[in-house]
């Protein structure tokens, strides 16, 4: 059994308590290698940011559950190296069972996501009620992040009055019967680099689809409902247009990419959203590097020179959300 204390991470209580004072969001990225680990690292360090180090049960399989816990402790280790102590928590993303959560708590996870959220309303509550109690129960509080309303997936018509938005009447009840320290709530973020069908969007003269404003209206009931509640938003990748074209013109094959646009994330950063979650857009960044060396260097086989640059665009990428979108760069 391994304590996240042990490991030098934190939970995500204070974080939350500071970004709710503070207007901005904590950055929740996921990782699965060491490339995408360094590049959060150096990009939190430089801009000074607290970071969520994401990980999926995919993730997890992907990369070895120990691996992974030892590349948590050596990213507050190598943070230090850089030169700056950053808060770093370790976080399960989609647990989908209680066993799940129990076992990245007792390998050194200091907060774990139950998303219950394709249960019904009473499964989903004592699902999340029971690994809150088993996580707080813990002597150094592992944080616990539950999920309302379904995200929208590019099947859905999000614009229908059937859709799975996070419906601001069930929300208190939810916090109060399950104990939970977070909520991921649903106003038409959705997971993946297809955000909206293309009929669900407009499109610029030049083609480009642009997507429908989230809806801003039921997160501001929720927060009505939940004053000074940390909520949490996923499905957050912007789906850069320069990294989707980079990856066409390199012989990629991307088309009806849409993202959430970023000034729709800053305004969410300045409520009670304490949590952007982004993964797609890391995937992006490194696939469209990748693709340009593979093309631009036929003759190149080392891993490291192409692994290398698409580690450098991704902190780049990194540095810009921590800045300019979550507004997370100078609070760590
Ligand atoms: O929300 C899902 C994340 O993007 C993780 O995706 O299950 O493919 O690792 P994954
Ligand atoms: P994106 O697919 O928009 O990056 O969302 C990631 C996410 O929500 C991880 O939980
Ligand atoms: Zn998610």
């Amino acid at each position: 059994m391994t304590s996240y204390k042990e490991l030098g991470l934190v939970n995500t209580k204070a974080l939350f308590e500071k970004a709710m004072k503070g207007g901005y969001a904590v950055p929740a990225y996921n990782f699965n290698n060491m490339e995408q680990m360094q590049a959060i690292i150096q990009a939190c360090v430089e801009t000074k940011s607290p970071v969520i180090l994401q990980v999926s049960s995919g993730a997890r399989k992907y990369a070895n559950q120990n691996l992974l816990k030892n590349m948590a402790k050596g990213a507050v280790e190598y943070a230090h190296e850089l030169g700056y102590d950053i808060p770093i928590v370790l976080h399960l993303d989609h647990g989908d069972t209680f066993e799940l959560c129990v076992d990245c708590i007792e390998t050194g996870f200091s907060s774990v996501m139950i998303d219950g959220s394709s249960k019904s309303y009473d499964e989903n509550v004592e699902l999340t009620r029971k690994v809150v109690e088993y996580a707080h129960s813990r002597k150094d509080y592992v944080t616990v992040e539950g999920e309302l309303g379904v995200l929208a997936g590019v099947e859905d018509d999000v614009a229908s009055e059937h859709s799975h938005y996070t419906q601001p009447e069930e929300v208190e009840d939810f916090v109060k019967k399950t104990g939970v320290d977070s909520l991921a709530i649903s106003i038409g973020t959705s997971h993946g680099r297809c955000k909206f069908t293309p009929d669900q969007c407009t499109r610029t003269p030049d083609g480009i689809l642009v997507p429908p404003p989230l809806r801003f209206d039921i997160l501001e009931e929720i927060e009505k409902k939940l004053p000074g509640f940390p909520i949490v938003l996923h499905g957050s990748s912007s789906v850069p247009i320069e990294y989707v074209k980079i990856i066409e013109n390199f012989g990629g094959k991307l088309s009806d990419s849409v993202g959430i646009p970023e000034e729709q994330l800053r305004k969410a950063s300045k409520s009670a959203v304490c949590k952007i979650n982004i993964d797609s857009d890391g995937r992006l960044a490194m696939t469209a590097i990748i693709r340009k060396v593979f093309a631009e260097k036929p003759e190149e086989f080392d891993p490291r020179k192409y692994l290398g640059p698409a580690r450098d665009e991704l902190k780049k990428m990194y540095i810009h959300k921590n800045k300019d979108v979550l507004g997370s760069a100078g609070q760590a």
